[in-house]
């Protein structure tokens, strides 16, 4: 079945290549081409960790075939070149300096989305020590950790930040805060997506909707039950401590996204 799915999906995805790129691909069987979501966050904004860890990171549990997701962790932050290289300010601090680097060498080095996207939800749920954290959740996800803790501490963490600080500075109209969301490449209402994303995600496909987006909400995962199946099927030992920080504590905890 997963197999099918995937050819299918290969076919549909060469007919898309070789036409015009802001061309709509419905096939008979219903396929829409995902929506392009880009994510524009720090690593230490509330505001950004109860998106990502839910709004987020639910739908695209419930929906990976309908989100071509860009996660760009920059956010607020100033680059300034000087002899020693690029520099960077923070808006929380050198922490979420530290953070943002090694949020960027995962997305870098983490080729699978949904993996990718647990291990930032997973490192966004904790505050304190960004490599102690990162190394946690990298064993919790099932990811290399060592490619990812080499590249933040080096030029290439650095040169990855800096060329998200040039994603982020791209946008237009200019982001007005964090998580700034995009769908095909626009801002939209910001409110909306972030306190409605799914809403929003399905707004932006034409008629006939996929299926799921019949559905006006979806069941929200915790990281723990998107690992119930597992990475690698193992049972993982910092679970115990994961439940003590799940999704749900951070969506009470921030319910409140205005701007
Ligand atoms: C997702 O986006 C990337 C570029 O960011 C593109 O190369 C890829 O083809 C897209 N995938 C689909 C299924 O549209």
């Amino acid at each position: 079945m997963l197999l099918q799915a995937y050819l299918f999906l290969s076919c549909v995805s060469l007919v898309w290549n070789a036409r015009a790129s802001a061309m709509v691909v419905i096939t008979a069987e219903g396929y829409v081409r995902p929506v392009e979501v880009g994510v524009y966050y720090e690593s230490l904004c509330p505001c950004c960790q109860s998106f990502i860890t839910g709004q987020l990171a639910s739908a695209y549990t419930e929906a990976p075939e309908l989100i071509n997701l860009t996660l760009v962790p920059y956010g607020n932050a100033q680059t300034t070149k000087t002899s020693r290289g690029y520099e960077f300010v923070c808006q929380h601090g050198p922490t979420e300096c530290q953070g943002n680097k090694i949020h960027s060498c995962a997305i870098k080095y983490v080729q699978n989305k949904m993996q990718l996207l647990n291990y930032v939800a997973c490192m966004m749920s904790d505050e304190s020590d960004p490599e102690a954290i990162g190394e946690e959740c990298a064993q919790l996800t099932g990811i290399p950790w060592k490619p990812i803790l080499r590249c933040s501490r080096g030029r290439e963490g650095t040169e990855l930040l800096k060329s998200n600080g040039d994603l982020t500075e791209a946008l237009g109209p200019e982001m007005e805060g964090v998580p700034a969301i995009t769908f095909d490449g626009k801002l939209g209402d910001q409110l909306a997506a972030i306190n409605n994303f799914w809403g929003e995600l399905c707004k932006h496909f034409p008629e006939p909707k996929p299926a799921k987006c019949l559905t006006p909400s979806y069941k929200t995962f915790s990281l723990h039950e998107r690992l119930q199946g597992g990475t690698d099927g193992k049972e993982h030992s910092s679970e115990k401590l994961w439940k003590k920080r799940s999704p749900f504590e951070w969506n009470t905890k921030y319910t409140n996204c205005t701007k």
